[in-house]
């Protein structure tokens, strides 16, 4: 996996907020969110639910609910993506920007076999003949590990397993060799032995395609696994990123402690040590003055309810939204944050305790 700071940005979100309305007043689901995407990087985007990341994986493909108040840019290729209508932004989704969502069932149209869709998926981008795009679909269904593509490739989606459709959503999202992979929570649905090989199928789809991913996830482990960085949300802003090994081997903004320390290792060693955060994530419509995890946080201090702090760099890789990040060391060597010291993080980890933990 590379990590090297010099890859080209593929997608630059500069200043992205979105808010809906409704009865309960303006939710803020997404706000002032500036991110890169880098060319061919694993980039995590993980946070509790609620935290903004659908919100935000929809906003780059145009797929946002009508009632969105959208301010920001997307910027792709030099085209800020949010400036297109539909009719234009729909010539880059699924082609440069394509998506897997956690739920293939209703991203599929029940009433075509699954290499019909595959095969239209491919029309709508490229001058391909019928018979053409059906023998690329039974191949790319072979790519996935759908056993037998050719005849399944004749099925129709509920005649598969959860695990093989999200198999076809991948075969779908790569059919047209697509620049970024947006997976939000490809994995969440899904029984643990299943996620690991869809996870691996992903894999194969980022290495053939050369494709960025962007994997959305409310799961820590599935992170671990697979990226090369990671983007902590919280109350709909980021509030650390980094190299996914340096995140985890010292995180440095307390809610992102407080996540980590919510993990049981996979050797089960030190479990009498498990903490989890306590309360709850701020409603996106009634959102605190200061630093949206300052109601939850161990460290907190006046000085964070006075305004939302700033994503600020820690070091040339890693920024983190803190004002009291010269502290948090100390706090943590002092064992006033959650657990003391920096925990290990199995690398492969997906066990119903981490999902109960940071529940989606
Ligand atoms: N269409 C919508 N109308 C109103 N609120 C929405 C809509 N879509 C999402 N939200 C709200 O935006 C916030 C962020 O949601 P989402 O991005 O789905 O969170 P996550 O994917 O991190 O769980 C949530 O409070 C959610 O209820
Ligand atoms: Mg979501």
């Amino acid at each position: 996996m590379s990590t090297s700071t010099t890859l080209k940005n593929l997608i630059e979100i500069r200043d992205l907020s979105v808010t809906f309305p409704s009865e309960a007043g303006i939710v803020q689901a997404v706000r002032n969110v500036s991110l890169d995407i880098r060319a061919g990087e694993v980039l995590g985007i993980v946070g509790e639910s609620g935290s903004g990341k659908t919100v935000m994986s929809l906003s780059m493909i145009g797929l946002l609910a009508e009632s969105a108040k959208i301010t920001g840019t997307i910027s792709y290729n030099g085209v800020n993506l949010l400036s297109l209508d539909d009719n234009a932004m729909s010539k880059y989704r699924g082609k440069d920007i394509a998506m897997v969502f956690q739920d293939p069932l209703s991203a599929l149209n029940p009433v075509h076999t699954i290499g019909r869709q595959i095969a239209e998926a491919l029309h709508i981008h490229s001058e391909i003949s019928k018979e053409a795009a059906l023998a690329r679909a039974v191949e790319l269904l072979e790519i996935v590990g759908i056993p037998r593509p050719a005849e399944r490739a004749q099925s129709y989606p509920h005649e598969f397993s959860g695990g093989m459709r999200q198999r076809v959503m991948i075969a779908l999202a790569i059919a047209n060799q697509p620049k970024v992979i947006l997976a939000d929570e490809p994995t969440t649905a899904l029984d643990v032995t299943v996620q690991a090989q869809i996870l691996d199928v992903l894999k194969t789809a980022r290495d053939m395609t050369g494709a960025a991913v962007v994997l959305v996830t409310h799961d820590l482990g599935v992170v671990a696994g697979l990226a090369d960085r990671v983007a902590i949300m919280y109350g709909g802003k980021v509030v650390e990123i980094g190299n996914v090994d340096d995140v985890y081997a010292s995180p440095a903004m307390p809610y992102t402690i407080g996540l980590l320390r919510s993990i049981p290792r996979i050797d089960g060693a030190e479990s009498s040590r498990l903490t989890s955060i306590d309360g709850a994530p701020p409603s996106p419509v009634a959102l605190p003055p200061g630093c949206a995890f300052a109601p939850r946080c161990p460290a907190a201090a006046p000085q964070c309810d006075a305004s939302v702090p700033a994503l600020v760099s820690i070091s040339p890789t890693r920024m983190t939204a803190c004002v009291r990040q010269s502290e948090i060391a100390s706090f943590q060597s002092s064992g006033k944050l959650f657990v003391e010291g920096p925990r290990h993080v199995a690398q492969t980890s997906t066990t119903d305790a981490v999902r109960s933990k940071c529940a989606a």
